[in-house]
């Protein structure tokens, strides 16, 4: 069965990224339990579900049935307790370390002693993460690209502490689900993230030097570097808050300039304009 050594699958928070790691976990067959802090983000989730394998519905990808099926698997909750009987909990709530080692703390209390709990973090440290636990063996990353259910990359990041054993079941996990694992250390932005937002970062500092506008910094990267989005467009996917902590994080680990968050990006946080999410970031929409 698909899951490998895991069957039953918790996912704590369910905003775009936690609603579509439950949605790859259930497409895998897996049972999944979804936990949010009250009951309209809770209600938010299944929003989030319903629309993400409705779309799949609507491209003939996925039959009603099959949709129904998927969804049948997702338990949803506001109560941690309904996690004792998993043996892996990926934890996707925002990305305040203060908030994940509550999160973390929890899990720790009511999980059984021999569930991995994993980290969806995209900037944070692992390691920080896992120190406050008791099972610091047992940590791991395992970070998610966005659109989960599209992008085949799964960054599975070790801790020194982690033991082998966790990391190769969550790999391995990660292949059934259809995945792609690589497996690395724990250092700020990992691999993709630290390749990447730098060009990010160049990209919005080219727009406020007058360099060259935002339509034509993205169909430069998207015609003439074959990228399916350029930098504005993926930037309001990724959301505008994640890449100012993805960038502080590594910036603060590296001091490499290129990471320093372009004055743009931090103005359009502070003024609230985060993206695809609110509705406007550096492309309005609608
Ligand atoms: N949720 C679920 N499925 C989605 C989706 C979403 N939000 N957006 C698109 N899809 C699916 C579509 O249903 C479609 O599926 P099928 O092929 O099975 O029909 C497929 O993705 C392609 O969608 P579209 O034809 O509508 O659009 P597209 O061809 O432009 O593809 C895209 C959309 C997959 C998002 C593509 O533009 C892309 O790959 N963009 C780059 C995304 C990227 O780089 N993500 C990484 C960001 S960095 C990150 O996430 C790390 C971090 O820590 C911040």
């Amino acid at each position: 069965m698909t899951g490998g050594s895991f069957s039953r699958v918790g996912v704590v928070g369910l905003g775009t990224m936690g609603a579509g790691i439950a949605e790859v976990l259930a497409r895998g067959g897996l049972a999944v339990v979804g936990i949010e802090v009250d009951q309209d983000a809770l209600e938010r989730g299944r929003g989030h579900l319903e629309k993400s394998t409705g779309r799949a519905v609507k491209r003939g990808k996925l039959t009603e049935d099959a949709q129904r099926e998927i969804l049948g698997r997702v338990t949803l909750s506001t109560d941690f307790a309904d996690l004792a009987d998993c043996d892996l909990v990926i934890e996707a709530v925002p990305e305040r370390l203060e908030l994940k080692r509550k999160v973390f703390a929890t899990l720790d209390g009511v999980c059984r002693a021999d569930a991995v709990l994993a980290t969806n973090t995209s900037s944070l440290s692992v390691t920080d993460i896992a120190v406050t636990t008791n099972r610091p063996t047992k940590i791991v990353g395992v970070h998610f690209f966005n659109p989960a259910p599209v992008m085949k990359l799964v960054e599975v990041i070790r801790t020194v502490l982690t033991e082998p054993e966790a990391v190769d079941r969550v790999a391995a996990l990660v292949k059934d689900l259809g995945k792609t694992p690589v497996t690395i250390g724990d250092r700020a932005g990992f691999v993709a993230n630290r390749l990447l937002f730098g060009y990010l970062n160049q990209a919005a500092g080219m727009l406020e030097s007058g360099h060259a506008t935002r339509d034509d910094i993205d169909t430069a990267m998207t015609a003439g570097a074959g990228l399916p989005m350029g930098p504005f467009t993926l930037m309001d996917l990724i959301g505008l808050d994640t890449c100012l902590e993805v960038l502080e994080a590594i910036h603060a680990e590296t001091r490499d300039r290129r990471h320093a968050p372009s004055p743009l990006l931090r103005e359009l946080v502070t003024a609230g304009l985060l993206g695809r999410k609110t509705g406007r970031g550096f492309y309005d929409h609608g």
